[in-house]
Order: C-alpha cells, then sequence, then structure tokens
C-alpha cells in the first residue's frame, strides 16, 4: 500500500504536519519497510506477528512491550552475513543487548561487538566463542581490559594512549598476545541524509588521522612484543544511507594502512569500516539492501587499495540498528485521548500511552521521528493528526511526535511503534519510577519472553535506604 498527499480537503493539517508527513488514503495501512517481515493486519484488523494476534499478546505479556520478530532478525543478520561473505560482520550489542539475541547473531554466522564489562557478560553467558568478539569504549578500565585478555577476546579497539600503556602492561603479566586494533578518528562525520567530510576532530572518539596520532599510536602497537596489530577501525555516525561518506573514510584509511605496511612492515590483516547503516523509521527513509552496500564498500576498498598498491585486506562492518531496529515494534495500550486546538479549525489529538520515554528515550533526546498505527483494530474514521506521548511528567515525553491515526482511536486501544529495536530498551531507564517493559520473542508461531519485565519490587530491592 501507498502513502501518498491528498488534496486540498486534508489542508487544514497543512500547518501542523512536517511536509514529509502525507495523508494517508488507508489509514489502516502498513508500509512495509517500516515493519517487521512477519507483521501483517489480518482479515479482522488486527496486527498480527509471526500469525499471533497482538491483542493475545498484551493480554498474555501485559504492555507496553517490546515484540520481537526473531524470524525477521535473524533473516536480516543472514541478509548482511551473507552480502559480506568471506568479510565480517560484528552486531553492534549497545543498540541491544540480550542472550537471545547475541545467540541468534552468532548462530546465523555474525561476531558480535561489545563495549563494556557488561555487554561482554552477556556475551559470554550467551556462549559466544570469545574469538568471534571485538571490544570497543573510550574509557575501558584496567578490571575490564584484563578481562577482555584474559577471556582471549578476538580483538580489542584501542582508543587512547594510556589505553595502549595499560594493554602493554597486562598483557605482558599474562604472558597473552592480544590483537589489537587502532580506532582512527578520520575526520568525517556522517548523520541521516548529509556527512562532512572535513569535520572537527573535536571529539572522545579514536586518534586523529590529521595530527599523526593515529599512525603514533599504530607504530607503537605494531612495535610492541607483547601486542599483535591486527588493523585500522573507524565509525563515522549512524542512520547513514547511502555509501559516499564510507568512501572518503576508507580512503583514509587504506592510506594509513599503505604507509603502516610500507613502514613498520607491518602485516595487518583487517580493516573496519564501523557500522551507522540507517534504516526506516518513516515514509522519509529508505534504506539501501545490504547487498548493494557491501559491494559498494567492497569495491571502495578495492580500488584504493589497487591506487595504494597494497593487497586488499579483510573487511569488517559492525551494524547495530539496521539489525534489530526493524524487527521489533513496541506495543502500548492507548490510556486517554485529548484533541487540543492550535487554531481555527486545526487541531492535534494527544493520544497517551502506558509508556513513554522511559522505554524510547529518542525522540526525546534525538528529535527521532517514529511512526505509529492503531493494533488491536482497523478502522473506518478518517485520519487525524496525532501525537503519540508518554506517561512521564514532563511535556517533552513523546514517543511519535507526528502520525496520522483514526479520529476514533480511545482508551483501550492498542498502538504498534515499529522499529523499536535499537537504542530503546537499550537505552531505557526508570525515570519516574517506571519499570521496564518486556521484551517477547517470537518465532515459530510461538511467544517466549527474553526479557523479563521489571516489577516495582525490582526497583525497591536495590533502594537499601
Ligand atoms: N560501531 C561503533 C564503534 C559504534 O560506536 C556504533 C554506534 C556502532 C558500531 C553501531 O552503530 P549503528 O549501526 O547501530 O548505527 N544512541 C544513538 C546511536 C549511538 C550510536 C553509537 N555507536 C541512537 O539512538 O541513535
Amino acid at each position: 500500500m501507498h502513502i501518498h498527499e491528498a488534496g486540498a480537503m486534508h489542508g487544514d493539517f497543512a500547518s501542523l504536519r512536517p511536509s514529509w508527513l502525507g495523508v494517508p488514503d488507508n489509514v489502516n495501512a502498513l508500509l512495509p519497510r517500516l515493519w517487521a517481515r512477519g507483521v501483517e493486519r489480518a482479515d479482522d484488523g488486527v496486527l498480527h506477528v509471526g500469525g499471533l494476534p497482538v491483542e493475545h499478546l498484551a493480554a498474555e505479556f501485559g504492555t507496553p512491550a517490546y515484540v520481537l520478530d526473531e524470524d525477521d532478525f535473524r533473516a536480516r543478520c543472514r541478509s548482511w552475513s551473507e552480502a559480506f561473505g568471506g568479510d565480517d560482520v560484528y552486531y553492534a550489542a549497545k543498540a541491544f543487548c540480550s542472550k537471545a539475541v547475541l545467540r541468534a547473531a552468532a548462530e546465523e554466522g555474525l561476531m558480535v561487538d561489545v563495549c563494556t564489562a557488561g555487554e561482554l557478560a552477556v556475551a559470554l553467558a550467551a556462549g559466544i566463542e570469545p574469538r568471534r568478539l571485538g571490544f570497543h569504549g573510550n574509557n575501558k578500565s584496567e578490571a575490564e581490559l584484563r578481562e577482555a585478555v584474559d577471556v582471549r577476546v578476538g580483538r580489542i579497539i584501542a582508543d587512547s594512549y594510556t589505553e595502549i600503556e595499560r594493554l602493554e602492561a597486562i598483557a605482558a603479566e599474562a604472558g597473552i598476545r592480544p590483537h589489537v586494533m587502532v580506532r582512527v578518528n578520520v575526520g568525517v562525520e556522517a548523520h541521516t541524509h548529509e556527512y562532512i567530510a572535513t569535520a572537527h576532530e573535536d571529539q572522545k572518539f579514536g586518534f586523529s588521522l590529521s595530527d599523526g596520532d593515529a599512525y603514533e599510536a599504530a607504530r607503537r602497537v605494531g612495535t610492541s612484543k607483547h601486542l599483535y596489530l591486527a588493523g585500522l577501525h573507524s565509525h563515522i555516525g549512524s542512520q547513514i544511507f547511502d555509501t559516499s561518506a564510507f568512501e572518503v573514510s576508507a580512503l583514509r584509511l587504506v592510506r594509513l594502512f599503505a604507509r603502516l605496511q610500507e613502514e613498520l612492515d607491518e602485516d595487518m590483516a583487517e580493516l573496519d569500516l564501523g557500522g551507522g547503516f540507517g534504516m526506516a523509521y518513516t515514509s522519509q527513509d529508505d534504506p539501501l539492501p545490504p547487498a548493494d552496500i557491501a559491494a559498494s564498500l567492497r569495491k571502495i576498498v578495492e580500488e584504493d587499495c589497487a591506487a595504494a598498491g597494497i593487497a586488499v585486506p579483510r573487511l569488517s562492518v559492525e551494524p547495530g540498528r539496521a539489525l534489530i531496529g526493524p524487527a521489533v515494534f513496541t506495543l502500548y495500550q492507548v490510556g486517554t485521548v485529548k484533541p487540543v486546538t492550535l487554531s481555527a479549525g486545526a487541531s492535534r489529538l494527544y493520544v497517551s500511552v502506558d509508556g513513554g520515554m522511559s522505554d524510547n528515550v529518542r525522540t526525546a533526546l534525538y528529535d527521532a521521528t517514529y511512526s505509529a498505527t492503531l493494533a488491536s483494530r482497523a478502522s473506518t474514521a478518517a485520519p487525524a493528526l496525532a501525537r503519540v506521548v508518554g506517561r512521564h511528567c514532563e511535556a517533552g515525553d513523546i514517543v511519535v511526535k507526528d502520525e496520522f491515526l483514526p479520529a476514533d482511536v480511545a482508551p483501550g486501544d492498542l498502538l504498534a511503534v515499529p522499529g523499536t529495536g535499537a537504542y530503546c530498551r537499550s537505552m531505557g531507564s526508570n525515570y519516574n519510577h517506571v519499570p521496564r517493559p518486556p521484551v517477547v520473542a517470537v518465532r515459530d508461531g510461538e511467544a517466549r519472553v527474553i526479557l523479563a519485565r521489571e516489577t516495582v519490587d525490582d526497583l525497591l530491592r536495590l533502594d537499601v535506604g
């Protein structure tokens, strides 16, 4: 089904809605790229996932709940792993981290990127082989580094001279020679639809390329008898939709790679271009398929290596959002509906749900855009411009800033917000002492809890007086 701009009869909304948001012809239609593959509106109008009606999920697990279509997540992992076959795809666990999800990613052929002892503990508890893990972070503690070395994590991505010194001492003491990559700040900053190739290097991550720090850091690792220089790494941003920004960063990385190989006689194996590949949150977003991304990144790196006269190293990427984001939707129940008149003839429907910025802070924090649909029934009512808001005590507690919902949306209805798999549960909070929702995974027509709902008792347990 297509969503497109309607005619003048909908002009009342024009002043209130963003220009990208068309008035839908059919307010019940789902835009496929926003939803996990197993989600559909059944003949009775109810949203189903993997054949299960959302009403049943709400009755069994309560709301709000994050609902994961596990087959969809696995299919996305497979398509990335197949597209980059022969090279490595690391699932960035910061987007969403649980044992079941990390295990599924590993079963579908992916490696896993962690950035704290907490994420590492989940990966180890999930049974992921340590050699299939990468360890990131700009301020890893000595204890974290020691653990990463001791369990023999596959690669540690170094982010400062202090860390390199710590790693040398730890490795010398343990008698283990860890594989270390150097994170390079390539001076490229990419966001949704644009990038800057001369980004100011005024940020905390990586070693700057332009002032020689990246070369010096790689030299120190490469000449250390306790460390093994495994390669170079860069990560240039998030929610990136084309590969042109990677072109500049890859070129800069390959040039450094070539220089290090020549001057240090180093036999580095790997070049990591990081994560940041975009996903669709609204009709504005149209991400490239992984096969196109892989083909384009490979071509860029091959051309750059040919120009630099070096063999093509092993390539790796670290997508998080693109894998888990679209596989999850949040199921809420509507509590109150309040039309607010803003100017003559123009009003906005404030739809309050039983969650909010504690389960999805991205709208409040980044001005992120989301979509929503009435999930417990189809409606014949006209579309009304709505704002889905949470239950927290502040005006900025918005889940979906602009969306058309049927004008008869009412207390008790279920609402689904797609694309909430990445950085929603992982950035969740207990603001206002609201316990965090569960994650329910649906696979083969069955639903199971993979992260339990927190309770007020859980919160009180930590309140030791
Ligand atoms: N690799 C590194 C080194 C990263 O720092 C990140 C994300 C990723 C991979 C994965 O990026 P992804 O493919 O998921 O975009 N909280 C923000 C996003 C922060 C991303 C931080 N680093 C958000 O909700 O948009």
